[in-house]
């Protein structure tokens, strides 16, 4: 497994005022919002493109396109919703698959309540996103179904992530084809009730209140 930490200003910038617990909601969708098509540009740096050629005003020229099958992206509900219009801006064809998880907050063991996917992802390059990656349950139980049905490669786009869950997932996703985690920060650790510090609180909380 790859982790990038995406080290950019303008990324620290909104990140820290979206910790900010003085940020409202409106505020946080929209940083959240900004923040992910920043990291997009990172995480999609491997996307699948074809050659092609144009004709502009003057000559012909050389160039790409995406290829087919378009990635595939996946939210997960509820605060990977906050994401999604900030990756679809980038990869506008896309198809967007959900996966609705909950992480038991006595157990924090990860359960999914809905899954709404393309029967067969066989080949296909898949974008998951959840903001917050803490004892990484929830991402590896997410990216293990994706492989399960024929992903080709998963890259996931998290907006923090705890050195606890990533170790986790290198050791839980260690049989699966390449996964990759794009994230603005690796912070501190994990407090005694699975919350990421310094964190930013509870995302879905922050977003929808
Ligand atoms: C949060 C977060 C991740 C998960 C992270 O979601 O958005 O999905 O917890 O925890 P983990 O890495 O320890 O598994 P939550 O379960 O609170 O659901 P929500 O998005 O509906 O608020």
């Amino acid at each position: 497994m790859k982790t990038l930490v995406v080290d950019h200003p303008l990324v620290a910038h909104k990140l820290t005022a979206l910790r900010d617990e003085r940020t409202d909601s409106p505020t946080f969708r929209r940083l959240a919002d900004e923040l992910v098509t920043l990291l997009a540009y990172e995480a999609t740096r491997d996307v699948r493109v074809v050659e092609t050629t144009v004709n502009t005003p003057v000559a012909p020229a050389d160039g790409v396109r995406l290829a087919r099958p378009a990635p595939l992206v996946v939210p997960i509900l509820r605060a990977g919703l906050g994401m999604l219009d900030g990756m679809t801006r980038l990869l506008p064809t896309a198809e967007v698959g959900f996966l609705g998880m909950i992480r038991d907050e006595g157990t924090l063991k990860a359960q999914t309540y809905a899954t709404r996917l393309p029967e067969d992802i066989s080949g296909r390059q898949c974008y998951v996103l959840d903001p917050m990656l803490a004892t990484g349950g929830t991402l590896a139980a997410a990216i293990r179904l994706l492989f399960e049905r024929g992903a080709e490669d998963v890259t996931a786009i998290c907006l923090l992530a705890a050195p606890e869950g990533l170790a986790y997932m290198e050791k839980a996703l260690a049989d699966f084809a390449p996964v990759r985690v794009v994230t603005a920060s690796l912070d501190e650790r994990l407090n005694e009730n699975g919350y990421i510090v310094p964190g930013l609180g509870d995302a879905g909380d922050r977003l929808y209140g």
